[in-house]
């Protein structure tokens, strides 16, 4: 749907999507990263765009809380900013897919309606949900920002796993948990989704 707009139309230019995954040597595709404040989706995002450029392959990374501090400045965590949080956010990932990179975001994205907006959004085949489905005591027990406590004590109202729901993937395309009760180095995490992506071509 075109929204609030009315009389405008789709332009097309000479050099599409094709043109720009052949110069790049590439496939254009959005990695979503969800899970849990803690669970390690920056830590991987960052390990993968690493493994990615070291093999030649161009990434990006949209970090949820990077974003907030421009793109989404105006938003805050009830259920209809987080949605408008992850469409936006859903809507740059698909551009930089168009324009032949490899992006990744990484965002809680708690909500199965607003994560399957993303993907309906896209070509499915561009769309790797990759769920990091680590226990909600061991993210509260790392609690890397100190949020966890904040929230415990009341003074973050709305904080996910606490007083805001988690709803996990039904069918995403990777999950990352812990092996034996530990977790997988960062190298690891991200050479599983290597393979992945190299599986899918
Ligand atoms: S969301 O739910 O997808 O819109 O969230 P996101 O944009 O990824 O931002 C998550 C980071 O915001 C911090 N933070 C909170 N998280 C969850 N709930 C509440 N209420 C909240 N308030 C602040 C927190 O640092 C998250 O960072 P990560 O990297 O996930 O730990």
């Amino acid at each position: 749907t075109l929204g609030n707009s009315t009389n405008i139309f789709w332009q097309e230019c000479q050099v599409g999507k094709i043109d720009r995954q052949k110069l790049l040597n590439q496939k254009g595709c959005v990695v979503w990263i969800t899970g849990l404040s803690g669970s390690g989706k920056s830590t991987l995002a960052c390990s993968l765009s690493k493994e990615l450029h070291s093999r030649g392959k161009l990434s990006y990374v949209l970090d949820g809380d990077n974003l907030r501090h421009g793109l989404n400045k105006d938003l805050c965590f009830k259920p209809e900013d987080r949605a408008e949080n992850i469409r936006r956010t859903g809507e740059v990932a698909k551009l930089f897919a168009d324009a032949g990179l490899i992006c990744l975001a990484s965002l809680i994205s708690p909500y199965r309606k607003d994560r399957d907006m993303c993907r309906a959004m896209m070509n499915d085949s561009n769309f790797i949900e990759v769920f990091m489905n680590m226990p909600l005591e061991l993210c509260e027990e790392r609690d890397p920002k100190g949020l966890y406590k904040l929230a415990r004590a009341g003074k973050i109202k709305g904080f996910t796993g606490i007083d805001d729901p988690y709803e996990p993937p039904l069918n995403c395309e990777m999950e990352i948990k812990q092996i034996d009760g530990v977790c997988p180095a960062p190298i690891a995490m991200a050479g599983q989704v290597v393979s992945y992506l190299k599986g899918r071509g």
